[in-house]
């Protein structure tokens, strides 16, 4: 959960007027407070009214940011405020200190000897690559409606947009390569409680314009997800909160498909063990109508693991994204809202490539991919669109690279 600050409740008018509700909701998302906080109530004032200090603390910032001439009231509309141009600019300002690179320029951000990252576009880099690509592992935006420090396309946009970024990849992929998206199922339709199909006419146009074949659609079970939809299941309640997100895995060529799970086997449960040292199944059977059946002393073989099913659970607090926050905010530089768990990258990492294949990420935030490729012995060639987030995973890199 990161901190409320005059800043942060600054940033949730980015894209315009809002109400109070919104705003918690909003700052719910942006700072990963989990909606019981906003509803725990305490005795505040000599009437001894409870009041929620949480929403308390937002409308004295909002007070405050009003004070500093950086927030307004919007007239007639109780409740409602919205940024005045001194606020916009505020809030741009911080924006470039994400530094975007300029477009049409690609530079070295850094490299290591399995991999380079690129401060650019990835539109404007990864069609001047010669190589086969044997991997693509990336998180794009989300076509979210307040879109993040980062931004990202319009949403009616957005499949068209993730075509053109992922296309000049496409045409270099290995036979037989993966691509690996994960992208976000809660997107709702305007003011609906209705999920988006975006993902539907994502898949279809990465088949009909880009040639890809759907492999598979693995849920990333996120244990520690912040609940929502907020409006929808908190407030409404005629959604549940939501605990997975899809990772979609695409290949060019499903018959030369490379990837393996004898590099992912997850060691056998106890009861397994005991099970196969006992000799296997005890009794014959017949299950399924006749589909399955067993015989006595069938699974008596100890084999090397367990093939991983295609739902993984992990949470997204992982250490070493909790290093680099750290790093980050004692640095001093913008953190980054939406990364991926190095445990759930290396997964992937290691079962669709050997050591020496090549990695490309074209939305690198902080490098989990190139990170995970790193450290499993790949090749990785990573673009990403601000220098601040390069500058810290320089040193998350480095962390990797130093440890091994
Ligand atoms: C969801 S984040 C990726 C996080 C990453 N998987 C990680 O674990 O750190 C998406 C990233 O894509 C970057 N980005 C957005 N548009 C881009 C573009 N056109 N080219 C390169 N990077 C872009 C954003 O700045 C953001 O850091």
């Amino acid at each position: 959960m990161q901190q409320l600050s005059l800043l942060t409740v600054l940033d949730s008018y980015k894209s315009g007027s809002q109400s109070n509700p919104e705003a918690y909701a909003q700052l719910g998302e942006s700072c990963d407070i989990p909606v019981e906080a906003w509803e725990q109530r305490r005795s505040i004032g000599r009437a001894g009214k409870a009041h929620s200090p949480l929403k308390r603390k937002v409308r004295w910032y909002q007070q405050t940011l009003r004070r500093l001439g950086l927030l307004e009231p919007v007239a007639g509309r109780r409740g409602h405020w919205r940024a005045t141009d001194e606020g916009r600019r505020t809030i741009e300002q911080r924006e470039k200190d994400l530094e975007p690179a300029a477009p049409g320029v690609v530079q070295l951000g850094f490299s290591t000897e399995l991999g380079m990252a690129l401060w650019a576009d990835c539109r404007d880099a990864f069609s001047r690559i010669e190589e086969f690509v044997h991997c693509v592992l990336t998180s794009p935006p989300y076509p979210l409606a307040h879109q993040r420090d980062y931004g990202g396309p319009a949403r009616e946009e957005y499949v068209d947009w993730l075509c053109a970024c992922l296309e000049p990849l496409v045409r270099r992929l290995a036979p037989g390569a993966s691509v690996f998206l994960s992208i976000s199922n809660d997107i709702f339709e305007d003011g609906s409680p209705a999920r988006s199909l975006y993902r539907e006419r994502l898949v279809i146009a990465l088949h009909e314009r880009l040639g890809l074949s759907k492999m598979d659609e693995w849920i990333w079970h996120n244990p520690s997800k912040a609940p929502g939809p907020i409006a929808w299941a908190s407030k409404r309640r005629v959604q549940v909160n939501t605990s997975w997100e899809p990772i979609y895995w695409f290949t060019n060529d499903p018959q030369a498909c490379f990837t393996d799970n004898r590099r992912v086997l997850r060691p056998h449960t106890a009861s397994h063990t005991r099970f196969v040292s006992r000799g296997g199944a005890a009794s014959a059977g017949v299950f399924g109508d006749g589909a399955n059946q067993r015989r006595v002393g069938s699974f008596a073989a100890l084999t090397a693991g367990a093939i991983p099913r295609n739902v993984l659970t992990v949470p997204h607090n992982c250490p070493s994204q909790a290093a680099l926050r750290k790093w980050a905010k004692d640095e001093g530089i913008p953190l980054h809202s939406a990364t991926m768990p190095l445990e759930l990258a290396e997964h992937i990492v290691r079962f669709a490539m050997e050591p020496g294949m090549l990695l490309a990420d074209p939305f690198g935030g902080w490098l989990t991919s190139a990170v995970a490729a790193e450290r499993n012995g790949c090749r990785w060639i990573v673009t990403e669109r601000m220098r601040a987030f390069l500058y810290a995973a320089q040193w998350r890199m480095l962390s990797a690279v130093d440890a091994a």
